[in-house]
């Protein structure tokens, strides 16, 4: 028992001593306690300040080099803007509507064209479009038409429609083949014209049958087939002034 007791004893004595230790150390922290956190406090502010001027820095070069990639950019986009705009105001300056074509050409240009050529292209795709949409037209007042002769000079327009978009549809794919990104010279300025106009007249001889056969849908197909008209004459004036209109930005017909 006795050395049970001693022996409980003796831890007791050991942690005391810790216990001690503990305090000791404690103590001495405590003293050291009013320098420290100050030491320790500055060194964070320090730290915080360095990351926040580090930060702070990135944000201000972020933002500079940000200011400057924007800027340039919206400068470019502009400046071609601008060009593409005085390309498609000379080239509408030609046309029966040149208010009408600027905004028509403005909408269909998404890539800032500025050349005039590519300009012309505009204009035939709005022609084509045009008369696409119409083209139908013969067919559907057939399918409502009781008139016999009409119905006859309907079914030539059905025809004539078609061939006159095939017509615009070979002006607009030779368009498309251009070396080196010359696409008109004279002669294929030359082909062009004969494609439209073989479209303009085309729809011509479609009015002047349905005159003949006193067609009631005459006016009807008349007012549609003008504005196709009208887009297609736009095209060749465009191209008959192309010489011009090229010379207006230090151009020539290749
Ligand atoms: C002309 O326009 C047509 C679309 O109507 C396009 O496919 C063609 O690439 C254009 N040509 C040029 C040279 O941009």
């Amino acid at each position: 028992m006795e050395e049970e007791s001693h022996i409980l004893v003796k831890p007791k004595v050991n942690s005391s001593d810790d216990d001690d230790d503990i305090e000791e150390s404690t103590s001495t922290s405590t003293s050291q306690q009013p320098q420290s956190p100050t030491r320790r406090r500055t060194t964070a502010v320090i730290i915080t300040l360095t990351i926040l001027f580090v930060i702070i820095g990135a944000i201000l070069a972020a933002g500079a080099y940000d200011t400057r990639a924007n800027s340039s950019q919206p400068d470019d986009t502009r400046l071609s803007s601008i060009k593409a705009t005085r390309s498609i105001k000379a080239v509408c300056a030609v046309t029966h509507d040149p208010p009408t074509c600027v905004t028509d050409l403005t909408t269909l240009d998404s890539t800032n064209l500025y050349d005039p050529e590519l300009i012309f292209n505009l204009t035939l795709s709005r022609a084509l479009t045009e008369l696409v949409r119409i083209s139908t037209l013969p067919k559907t007042l057939i399918s409502k038409s009781t008139d016999l002769r009409a119905g006859s000079a309907l079914r030539d327009c059905v025809s004539l429609f078609d061939d006159a978009v095939s017509q615009l549809s070979q002006a607009i794919e030779a368009m498309k083949s251009g070396e080196d990104g010359r696409i008109l010279n004279e002669e294929k300025v030359g082909d062009l014209k004969t494609w439209i106009s073989s479209a303009m007249s085309d729809q011509e001889t479609c009015t002047d049958g349905l005159e003949e056969m006193g067609s009631s849908d005459l006016e009807e197909v008349k007012m549609k087939v003008k504005v196709s008209s009208e887009f297609m004459s736009d095209c060749l004036a465009v191209l008959d002034n192309l010489e011009k209109i090229l010379n207006l930005f230090g151009k020539k017909l290749h």
